[in-house]
């Protein structure tokens, strides 16, 4: 469904950044090219440095040229390039609001419904908004004005909570879009709709017959040149206090009334607040963590590389200790009657042998057992890179014997000749649109830090040296601690067979 945007104007705060250039502007643009930027729109990037309108729409030209190598549209481009417009804004000019509120008065250049996306240091998310407030730029009285705002929503719980309280003496929660790129994924999109538009998927989705779920997200990149960053962070903040506890949550959550951002909100709200807190006296059964080591990685054409390890990455950088986890795995229960006794195993990981993000539900003992130790049905969403779901089913092997093997019905979610569409490319739209039901709310983000806040603190807390795992490895064979029963085990992407330790 194409739904109908207002004439409006996108400011791009932190535009000359990194994911400004990779995904936003190429993003923005394929949005132009697909037919999706309504003829009144344009876009202001906001950058710290001086740079004519001239000089950043040759900028722009080679960011296309670069994202696009097989060329792209010349009119498109025309009509593009015409909508962009530079702005400086520099920190250290105490007038800088004041003269983009001058420069976005003309009318009849930038439309007045304004929505902001704020892709800069978090540090700064508060500052832009009260600025931005404090020259009447958030003003809805006769147009709408919208402010995104990028991850880490906090760096925990009263971070969180300090960072809304600031915004909201000058935005209303509707104003506000809380991002999550994982939920501008096609194929996370595609779990609710799986759930709830087959037949056969939502009787089964208990406690009755499903034996435990894993959700992984594994890369085969390391923390690269972000190491003062992650060194922070860490996996848990980094990967699974948003992407994969809202992954989480659209596949546990009852089915919403309908599909308004209100109803999937509160589906969504209200299984992340039946998570049962992890309990911190028995952190060792529940979670696991660990540091990659020097290694070889898998890189393009199947080659290996030879990496460094974490530890000396960041030796380079003159940090000579450090406890956080580039792998976490979390064994998470679910208070609820639909889940009671379910566990959700999570675990996300750098440098490991493959990239992959995946749902893997294994389902219960079948009701007639063959032979001992026969396979369990286990159902796939992969998210990436490859879309597809995966059912994985017994079925006879023909000829005189009564036996059976598994048969795998895989499902590739997309088809030739579908679209490409970057989550930020979906999710901008969204917020030109008014539709925040791929953003957060508050209530989500704060369910989420109050789950991982408690394994953080007593994780950073803990300076024994960490678990190391070789980088290109799989998981490490002790993470197996957090297993309720000895017959699970991580599931990876490969195909049947070779998928246990
Ligand atoms: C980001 C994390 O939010 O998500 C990165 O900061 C991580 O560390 C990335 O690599 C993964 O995103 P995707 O879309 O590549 O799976």
């Amino acid at each position: 469904m194409t739904k109908k945007i207002d004439p409006c104007t996108l400011v791009l705060f932190g535009a000359s950044g990194n994911l400004s250039r990779i995904k936003l502007i190429p993003g923005l643009f394929r949005l132009d090219v697909a037919g999706r930027l309504p003829d009144h729109m344009a876009i202001l990037s906001v950058g710290r440095g001086e740079v004519s309108r001239e000089a950043w729409q040759a900028d722009i030209k080679s960011m296309l040229d670069a994202k696009f190598k097989n060329g792209y549209d010349q009119k498109v481009f025309e009509r593009f390039i015409a909508r962009n417009h530079y702005q400086a804004n520099p920190p250290t000019d105490p007038d800088a609001f004041t003269k983009m509120k001058s420069v976005l008065s003309n009318e009849s250049i930038f439309p007045q419904n304004l929505a902001y996306f704020l892709s800069v240091r978090p540090t700064d998310f508060a500052p832009v908004v009260e600025q931005l407030s404090g020259v009447g730029l958030l003003d809805e009285s006769k147009y709408w004005r919208r402010v995104l705002i990028e991850k880490p929503f906090g760096t925990d719980l009263a971070s969180a909570k300090d960072l809304q309280a600031k915004i909201t003496k000058h935005l209303k929660e509707s104003q506000i879009y809380r991002i999550d790129h994982y939920l501008g994924k096609s194929a996370l999109q595609n779990v609710m709709l799986t759930r709830f538009t087959n037949a056969m998927f939502e009787p089964l989705w208990n406690n009755q017959y499903i034996d435990h779920v894993q959700i992984t997200n594994n890369e085969i990149l390391g923390v690269g040149d972000r190491t003062q960053f992650y060194d922070s962070t860490g996996a848990l903040r980094d990967m699974v206090q948003s992407h994969l506890l809202q992954t989480l949550a659209l596949v546990a959550m009852e089915k919403p009334t309908n599909l308004s951002p209100d109803s999937i909100r509160t589906e969504k709200i209200k299984l992340l607040e039946s998570i049962r807190p992890i309990p911190v006296n028995e952190l060792s059964k529940h979670t696991f963590r660990a540091q990659y080591a020097a290694g070889r990685v898998c890189v393009a054409d199947g080659h290996g590389e030879n990496v460094p390890g974490y530890l000396e990455e960041l030796a380079k950088e003159g940090v000579n200790e450090s406890v956080t986890e580039t792998y976490a795995a979390l064994k998470l229960f679910i208070d609820n009657p639909r889940w009671k006794g379910v566990p959700f195993y999570i675990r996300t990981a750098k440098r490991m042998h493959e990239g992959n993000t995946a749902i893997s539900i294994r389902f219960k003992k079948a009701p007639m057992q063959l032979i001992e130790g026969q396979h369990q049905n286990w159902l796939t969403l992969n998210i990436q890179p490859r879309e597809c779901i995966k059912m994985e089913i017994e079925s006879k092997i023909p000829g005189l014997d009564i036996a059976t093997r598994t048969l795998s019905i895989d499902a590739p979610q997309r088809q030739q000749g579908d679209e490409t569409i970057d989550s930020y490319e979906s999710l901008m739209l969204n917020l030109m649109e008014g539709d925040p039901s791929l953003y957060l709310h508050i209530n989500e983000v704060e369910a989420q830090w109050r789950l991982v806040d408690p394994v953080v603190k007593a994780w950073m807390a803990d300076r024994s040296p960490v678990h190391q795992y070789r980088a290109g490895s799989r998981d490490p064979v002790e993470s197996s601690v957090i297993f309720e029963t000895k017959d699970q085990f991580w599931r990876y992407s490969i195909e049947l067979g070779g998928d246990k330790h």
